[in-house]
């Protein structure tokens, strides 16, 4: 299997490259060999590549940045998988996309399902909802799918946030109105694998799926199990998000229903509380 990634840097990018890694030739990509705001560079990559999969896992990921760049933030999260949605159209290829639980407003009392109506209240949430109505737009084969809370070793996240800022600062102060299922970006990569490894390539498994961590906890749960994770006595005080304004909104519920994923796919993510034990035991390896 012959697989193009993109976004190699990222998160998931980087756990993709080693976890499709065993499925076939991986092609990864970084922003500066291919530019996701170019939408040429997207098609001659593509067709230089002639791969049987897509993954895209670049996107424009600073949400409260987003709401002073919105061009910039549709270009690559709105229009770019779109087009790379037409070259694998073109090239009969399956592209595997992710999303976010963004797309919702975070009204619903329960977790959300793939059907309910989706109604961003931010720049970032909105974009990602336009790249999903792309994709399904040009009816290639595709999976799209939904995680949330997306965290892990490297990069720019909460858990390294909190486990910094809990050295420097006497207290922290960390929101306990928004609740969500934080996700490694390992069990992301892991669970994209096994999709691919099963459907050996084939859409076998086409559509929406929501694919998070089992379990929920609020960013305030969250930063209490890493720090007592990390054995660090820093005091946390629980705070309501009208007390931490920022540039963009956030939903209430971040929760995303995962039992189609299950059921469809026989994938379940293990707890989210399993997967930080998992991020901080490599962390501490590292
Ligand atoms: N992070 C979350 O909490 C979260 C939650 C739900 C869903 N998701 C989705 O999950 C997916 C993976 O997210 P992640 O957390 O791994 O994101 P991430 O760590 O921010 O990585 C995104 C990657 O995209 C690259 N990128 C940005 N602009 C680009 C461009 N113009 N051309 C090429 N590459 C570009 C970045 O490159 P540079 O390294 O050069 O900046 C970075 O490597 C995304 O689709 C995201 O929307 C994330």
């Amino acid at each position: 299997m012959r697989i193009l990634l993109t976004g190699r840097n990222g998160q998931v990018g980087w756990e993709l490259e080693r976890k499709l890694a065993p499925l076939g030739e991986v092609i990864a990509t970084d922003r500066a060999t291919l530019d996701l705001a170019d939408p040429d560079a997207i098609r001659r990559a593509a067709r230089e590549a002639k791969p049987q999969v897509i993954v895209n896992a670049a996107a424009y990921t600073a949400v409260d940045q987003a709401e002073s760049e919105p061009e910039l933030a549709m270009q690559i999260n709105g229009i770019a998988p779109g087009i790379l949605a037409d070259e694998a159209k073109r090239l009969g290829a399956l592209l595997v996309h992710y999303s976010t639980d963004y797309v919702f407003d975070g009204e619903k009392a329960t977790p959300y399902v793939e059907d309910d109506p989706p109604n961003p209240i931010n720049v970032y949430g909105k974009t990602k909802l336009e790249g999903e109505r792309a994709i399904q737009g040009f009816g290639c084969r595709h999976l799209i799918l939904r995680t949330s809370w997306v965290y892990g070793p490297r990069g720019r996240n909460f858990l390294l946030t909190i486990l910094r800022a809990a050295r420097e600062r006497p207290e922290l102060r960390v929101v306990s109105d928004q609740v969500g299922a934080p996700t490694s970006s390992l069990a992301i990569a892991r669970a994209t694998g096994e999709i691919l490894r099963q459907s050996s390539g084939r859409a076998v498994f086409t559509g929406i799926y929501h694919m998070s961590a089992s379990g929920q906890a609020t960013w305030y749960d969250f930063a209490v199990a890493i720090l007592a994770e990390a054995r660090l006595p820093t005091p946390i005080v629980p705070i309501s998000s009208e007390q931490y304004p920022t540039a963009a909104r956030r939903p209430g519920n971040s929760l995303l229903d995962n039992s189609k994923l299950a059921a469809t796919v026989g994938t379940r993510l293990p707890s989210w509380r399993e997967q930080l034990t998992g991020v901080m035991a490599e962390l501490r390896r590292a």
